[in-house]
């Protein structure tokens, strides 16, 4: 009952020639994908700014192709995501639309997305990354929130579930792995939506980690507690990534320490009951999207770039086996 995940690199632009899309190009990476994965999770391909490309035009191109793969290989999906702050087109960010456009606008979005692979995706990342770090509504630079209000979110909910019944509605955040003020707000926002009968069905924890960071050593707590209020939980997008040496190569002590907290996280997701869905951001570490954001740092992800096994590899696999 627990499905195992990667993100599916790529630009998105099926017909951007100078930005080469590993899905598009690189057949030992879709083997990989194919062979040791149970769900797959698009890394960008269904977000705003390649899905929906002008206000009345839609590309679904990249989008069909994964989920057809995923469905010719026996995978499940999580779709991501619906209402974010980030990569949204410009003709949506910087348009003069009134209030009732917008919500005209995410409501179609919601219902033509959704609807499209209604069936096929098992978990939608429905709000993604609504609060900041200090665990406030991001009222200013998410423009659903900022232009038409907090109720916007449960709309959002409502919508999707009308277009596709069967899939699983989460919220979806990084910086909420421990028992913090962020996952705080999370905690009391759920509540808030299922008193108002709002059809929010997950709760789930990115998990983009660091070495430099620490451990969340809470995280099956903070996840338990969302299970409590009935919810599936999830991490969805887990990585670790460390200081690289001078060199750029990790330490054989950074690669057992990156293989524990893998290793961790997985068995947190063991431990609670709801959680059925664990998926890791992508590999190897060429298509991974730490490098280009923190230049510093690196080898966040389980596979070499020749895809052999880094030990974060193996320590899922003995914990898997464990189960
Ligand atoms: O598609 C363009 C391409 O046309 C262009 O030539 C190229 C030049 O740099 O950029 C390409 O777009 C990049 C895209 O990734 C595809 O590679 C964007 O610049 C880049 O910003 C984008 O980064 C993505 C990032 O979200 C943006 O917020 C990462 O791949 C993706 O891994 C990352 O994923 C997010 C999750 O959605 C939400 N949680 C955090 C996570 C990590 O930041």
């Amino acid at each position: 009952g627990l499905f195992i995940g990667s993100a599916v690199a790529g630009g998105g632009h099926h017909d951007d020639a100078s930005y080469p899309d590993p899905f598009t190009s690189d057949q030992a990476y879709r083997d990989v994908l194919a062979g040791e994965f149970s769900s797959l999770s698009p890394e960008n391909q269904m977000k705003w700014e390649y899905i929906h490309p002008a206000r009345d035009t839609y590309d679904f191109e990249t989008a069909d192709r994964i989920v057809d793969f995923a469905e010719r290989n026996g995978q499940v999906l999580r779709g991501h995501t619906l209402l974010w702050h980030s990569q949204n087109p410009e003709w949506l960010e910087s348009g003069d639309f009134s209030p009732e456009q917008l919500r005209e606008i995410l409501h179609d979005h919601i219902s033509t997305v959704v609807g499209r692979y209604a069936g096929r995706i098992q978990q939608w990342d429905v709000a993604n990354e609504i609060f900041d770090e200090s665990g406030q509504l991001r009222t200013r630079d998410n423009i659903w929130i900022r232009e038409l209000g907090p109720g916007i979110i449960a709309d959002a909910f409502r919508w999707a579930r009308e277009a596709d019944p069967n899939a699983k509605l989460f919220l979806n955040d990084y910086g909420v792995e421990s028992i913090n003020a962020k996952s705080n707000a999370y905690y009391d926002l759920v509540q808030q939506l299922q008193a108002d009968g709002v059809p929010v069905d997950g709760f789930s924890a990115q998990a983009h980690l660091d070495l430099d960071d620490g451990y969340p050593a809470d995280l099956t707590r903070n996840l338990q507690r969302f299970a409590d209020l009935g919810l599936e939980t999830a991490i969805t997008e887990l990585d670790v990534r460390m200081t690289l040496p001078e060199g750029g190569t990790p330490t054989e002590q950074q690669l057992a320490e990156q293989a524990s907290y893998y290793g961790r996280a997985l068995d947190a997701c063991l431990r609670v009951r709801t959680c059925h869905s664990f998926t890791v951001w992508g590999l190897p570490d060429k298509y991974s999207w730490v490098p280009s954001t923190f230049p510093e740092q690196g080898a966040a992800t389980i596979m070499w770039d020749d895809f052999t096994r880094k030990p974060a590899y193996d320590e899922l696999l003995d914990g898997l086996n464990a189960a």
